[in-house]
C-alpha cells in the first residue's frame, strides 16, 4: 500500500521509524509487510543522514528535528516536542532504526510499550555500540541481531524475535555486520508486522504469540 492511499484510511496503523545515519532498515520497513502497518514518517536528529534521502525518495513524509544540545540522549524539551509531533500525527507505533540516541523520560511515557529498536546482537549479549567488534573479540561462534521493545534503560527491554548468524573464521567487523544486517531487514518487518498485527502479549519479560 502507498502511503498516499493509506493517509485517510482507519484501519492502518500508522509507524514512525526514527534514524540518525543510512537507513536501510527504514527502507527495509517501508519495503517489507508490515500490515496493518505502514510506515508514514521518518524523523532524524541528524541534518545529513541518508535515511532523510531515502525517506523522500520512498515518499514517506521526512523530518529533521533538533534533538537537543547533547551528544548521547535528547534534551528534555526536545524529546517532548518529538513525541509531541509523533502524536499530533496519529503515531501508534515508534521504531527506532540506528537512532544513537538514549530515550529518557517524554519519548518513553508518550509511547509506553510502543517502542521499539533493532540491536545488532543476540542480546543480552554485546549492547551499547560496536556488538559486532564485541561479538568477534569475544570470538562467540553465533551471533545475529534482537527485535526489543524500548525501556529506561540501553538495550535491555523485552525481546520480541532474534535471529542468528554465524561468526566465520575469517571474519571482519564489516563482514559480520553485512551479515547481521541481512537478518536485520527481515526480522524488523516481521516483529512489526506481529506488533501491529495485536497478536503480542507480554507474560513478565517474556513477550508471547496469542496466535500459536
Ligand atoms: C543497524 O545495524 C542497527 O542494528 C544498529 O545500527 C545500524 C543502523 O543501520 N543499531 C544499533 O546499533 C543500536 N544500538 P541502518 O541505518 O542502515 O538501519
Amino acid at each position: 500500500m502507498l502511503q498516499s492511499e493509506s493517509d485517510n484510511r482507519n484501519d492502518v496503523l500508522r509507524i514512525a521509524v526514527l534514524a540518525s545515519g543510512r537507513g536501510s532498515n527504514f527502507e527495509a520497513l517501508c519495503r517489507g509487510d508490515t500490515a496493518p502497518g505502514i510506515v508514514t514518517l521518518l524523523i532524524s536528529d541528524r541534518p545529513e543522514a541518508t535515511a532523510l534521502k531515502r525517506a523522500s525518495d520512498l515518499g514517506v513524509e521526512a523530518l529533521y528535528m533538533y534533538p537537543g544540545n547533547y551528544r548521547t540522549r535528547f534534551g528534555l524539551d526536545e524529546e517532548k516536542q518529538w513525541a509531541d509531533l509523533m502524536l499530533e500525527r496519529g503515531i501508534e507505533l515508534v521504531c527506532l532504526a540506528g537512532l544513537m540516541r538514549i530515550l529518557k523520560g517524554p519519548l518513553l511515557e508518550a509511547f509506553a510499550g510502543r517502542i521499539m529498536n533493532i540491536h545488532p546482537s543476540l542480546l543480552p549479549s554485546f549492547p551499547g555500540l560496536h556488538s559486532q567488534r564485541q561479538a568477534l573479540d569475544y570470538g562467540v561462534k553465533l551471533s545475529g541481531c534482537t527485535v526489543h521493545y524500548v525501556d529506561f534503560r540501553t538495550d535491555t527491554g523485552s525481546v520480541i524475535l532474534q535471529r542468528a548468524v554465524p561468526v566465520k573464521d575469517d571474519d571482519t567487523e564489516d563482514s559480520l555486520a553485512a551479515r547481521i544486517l541481512k537478518q536485520e531487514h527481515i526480522a524488523y518487518s516481521e516483529a512489526v508486522k506481529l506488533h501491529c498485527s495485536g497478536v503480542l502479549e507480554a507474560d513478565g519479560r517474556r513477550i508471547l504469540r496469542k496466535d500459536k
